[in-house]
């Protein structure tokens, strides 16, 4: 992975409602925070029922005190053409992991992470919050900290601004 060009980022989970637009939005964020420009940063969900819907209301609610606003994103499932769309594709836990690596071209099978191997706690899952799962706090803090960790990685190419490599 070290010395990959990264300019594309896709955050997967399984409903794609809860968790990864979450994490879309606040990577995106922390992003604009350090001044990077030119990286697509999306979101899927390895399950397709909620195609179409909004984000979950508490991922709306805990981005929106945080200032960052989620709402306007809609639930997609993950297609074949994203392992070759995105250069990183990071699983909220080890079953998404699981079913990107199925899914994914042999190609495209080195590109898919769990995301909290980029915290510094090192890799864990981000717990599935849609049933009685951990509080939306705790979902919000382990992505923030896993997305600073994941942009301090990033590193500029000199000659083109808005390409970027990870450290
Ligand atoms: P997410 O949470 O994977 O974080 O979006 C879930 C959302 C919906 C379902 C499961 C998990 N569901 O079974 O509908």
């Amino acid at each position: 992975m070290n010395g990959n060009p990264v300019s594309s980022v896709l955050f997967v989970c399984l409903g794609n409602i809860c968790r990864s637009p979450l994490a879309e939005g606040v990577f995106r964020a922390v992003l604009e925070e350090r001044g990077f420009t030119g990286m697509t940063v999306d979101s899927a969900g390895t399950g397709g029922w909620h195609a179409g819907e909004q984000p979950d209301r508490r991922s709306i609610a805990i981005a929106a005190h945080h200032g960052v606003d989620i709402s306007g994103q809609r639930a997609r499932k993950v297609i074949v053409e994203d392992f070759s769309r995105f250069d990183l594709i990071l699983g909220m836990d080890r079953s998404n992991v699981a079913d990107l690596k199925a899914l994914a071209p042999a190609e495209g099978r080195g590109k898919v992470h769990r995301f909290l191997e980029f915290a510094r706690q090192g890799a864990r899952d981000v717990p599935d919050p849609y049933y009685d799962g951990p509080d939306a706090a705790a979902v919000y803090r382990m992505v923030r900290e896993a997305s600073e960790a994941l942009a301090a990685r990033l590193v500029r190419d000199p000659e083109n601004r808005n390409r970027f490599r990870l450290d």
